[in-house]
């Protein structure tokens, strides 16, 4: 079972092996998280995100999917992108979001990183609600079959925190908190 911490702050601050990146599919940086991993980051992370481009995803990261970089100048391993989906009214899209916490553990996995820190994808420029983002989030990584050790859920702002402490303590569990 991963022990499942919430950090309040800024997620290229935080020191773990593995730092998730909300990113895109072009995976050329933009802006909320993104923007944050490459400016801190450092120009490694996006020759890495160029070189995936050029080798093995020429359309993109598909949403749901994710990959490892170099973590250039951050305090962890590897930067681990996944592209969330866009919160959409009509069509329920939650095995996506869910798909995006999988597979990044799945990858953490492969290159034998055991803390893991995930911000709270989807929910700032893809609209995602924060509420369910979160449930989704908890009830993802509590049932993931992984070698992972401990997910740090990093939450840049106070209602993003109460909200995945809100999924933390409807999943039954409690997490211990985390100086930001
Ligand atoms: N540390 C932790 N959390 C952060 C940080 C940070 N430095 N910056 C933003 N956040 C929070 C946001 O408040 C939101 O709750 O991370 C969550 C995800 O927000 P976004 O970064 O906007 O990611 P997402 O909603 O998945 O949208 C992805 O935005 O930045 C672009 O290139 C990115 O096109 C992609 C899209």
């Amino acid at each position: 079972m991963v022990r499942i911490v919430l950090v309040r702050g800024d997620i290229t601050e935080v020191a773990v092996d593995a730092v998730v990146n909300a990113a895109n599919s072009s995976l050329l940086g933009g802006g909320g998280v993104d923007g944050a991993v490459h400016r801190k980051g450092g120009p490694e992370i996006l020759a890495a995100c160029r070189e995936l481009r050029r080798s093995h995803y020429g359309k993109g990261l598909p949403t749901g999917r994710a990959v490892a970089t170099t973590a250039g100048r951050l305090p962890a391993r590897h930067v681990i992108h996944t592209v969330g989906p866009v919160w959409s009214e009509d069509e329920d899209r939650s095995e996506l979001l869910a798909s995006c916490y999988r597979e990044s553990l799945r990858v953490a996995d492969e290159l034998g990183d055991r803390t893991v820190a995930f911000p709270a994808v989807s929910t700032g420029v893809y609209g995602w609600p924060l509420g369910d983002g979160a449930r989704i989030a908890v009830e993802t990584v509590r049932a993931a079959d992984t070698e992972v050790e401990e997910v740090r859920f990093v939450l840049f702002d106070a209602t993003a925190y109460a909200a995945f402490e809100a999924a933390v303590g409807d999943a039954g569990g409690d997490a211990g908190g985390g100086a930001g």
